[in-house]
């Protein structure tokens, strides 16, 4: 996003998002009932925002108020270092509804103590490599001051390929949650954003379960979960008003988070040398993890 990034034990990020993370480790105290949603950037962090709200708080609202209808998930889901803990400031959180849902991108091991201690949930949306380079490449060139230029994808790839993104290395990340997956199910939920795209129906039901709210057979039977994947879909948040000309975090505009919102789109941009280029360092990284990826979309 134009922002220089530094490296802090092992990960990239801008300094205020170290900041911010420092006094969050400082500063939070996590309750049992948290849910905490975690991403790299570009892995559909919009979209999980909106899923988990929609579904944690569905009693809250009637479907015509239903804030999803007018308001970004950003400004619904606070991120920690964007927006509660930025700029040394220490937030109120008294007023946030209950259950309390957070977002951040930060990773595992950077996560204050109290998340770990505690009962709170931890879901994480991870999304290919192919695809989130592809998407990241693209934000990264929309959001960057102009005067820097453009980046080319060549050297967003090599950047990629060296860990260099905010919050890379991408597989660090994720394999920082995966693993706390395997060790901790009850704690972390390993969700990818190409099973969302399959069968939402099914990994809404699995995260519902996950949160403690699981959706009733008549909830089932009335439509409930399709209403949920339809109020969160691209084509309904990308067509909301805030969403075409709004701004929710300080850095960029609400537009530059709805893209295309499909698998695969990598194809239309990686040459086959690239695409070995990263191959090549995703199956080092992620090699005896368990942890692959669907790279195509469903047919
Ligand atoms: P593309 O650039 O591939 O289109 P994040 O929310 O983490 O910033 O991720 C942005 C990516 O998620 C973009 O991918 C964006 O289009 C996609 N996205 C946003 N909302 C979505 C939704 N409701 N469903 C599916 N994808 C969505």
């Amino acid at each position: 996003i134009g922002l220089p990034l530094y490296q802090y034990q092992g990960s990239w990020c801008h300094a205020k998002g170290i900041e911010a993370a420092l006094s969050l480790q400082n500063h939070f105290h996590a309750c049992d009932s948290d849910v905490i949603l975690v991403t790299t950037p570009k892995s559909g962090t919009t979209w999980l925002k909106a899923l988990a709200f929609a579904i944690l708080y569905r009693h809250k609202y009637t479907f015509s108020q239903n804030p999803l209808l007018t308001d970004n998930p950003h400004d619904l889901v606070p991120f920690f270092e964007f927006k509660l803990y930025a700029n040394n400031q220490l937030p109120n959180l008294s007023d946030l509804p209950s259950p309390r849902l957070f977002a951040t991108h930060i990773p595992y091991s950077w996560l204050p103590e109290s998340i770990n201690n505690s009962k709170c949930k931890i879901v994480y949306l991870c999304r290919n490599p192919r695809d989130t380079l592809v998407s990241y490449w693209h934000f990264t060139n929309k959001a960057r001051p102009e005067a820097l230029g453009p980046l080319s994808l060549e050297n967003g790839l090599d950047l990629f390929c060296k860990g260099i993104t905010g919050f890379g290395p991408f597989w660090d990340h994720a394999l920082g949650y995966w693993n706390k997956n395997l060790e901790r199910p009850q704690k972390v939920l390993f969700l990818k954003y190409e099973d969302l795209k399959k069968d939402i129906k099914y990994q809404l039901k699995r995260l519902a379960e996950f949160m403690g709210c699981p959706f009733t057979m008549e909830e089932e039977k009335n439509g409930v979960i399709d209403e949920i994947s339809r109020l969160c879909s691209f084509q309904r948040l990308s067509s909301l008003e805030v969403n075409k000309s709004g701004k929710s975090i300080d850095y960029f505009e609400n537009r530059t988070l709805f893209r295309k919102g499909e698998v695969g789109d990598w194809m239309n941009y990686l040459t086959s040398p690239m695409v070995e280029q990263l191959d090549e360092v995703m199956e080092e990284k992620l090699s005896g993890s368990g942890l692959t990826f669907d790279m195509y979309p469903q047919l």
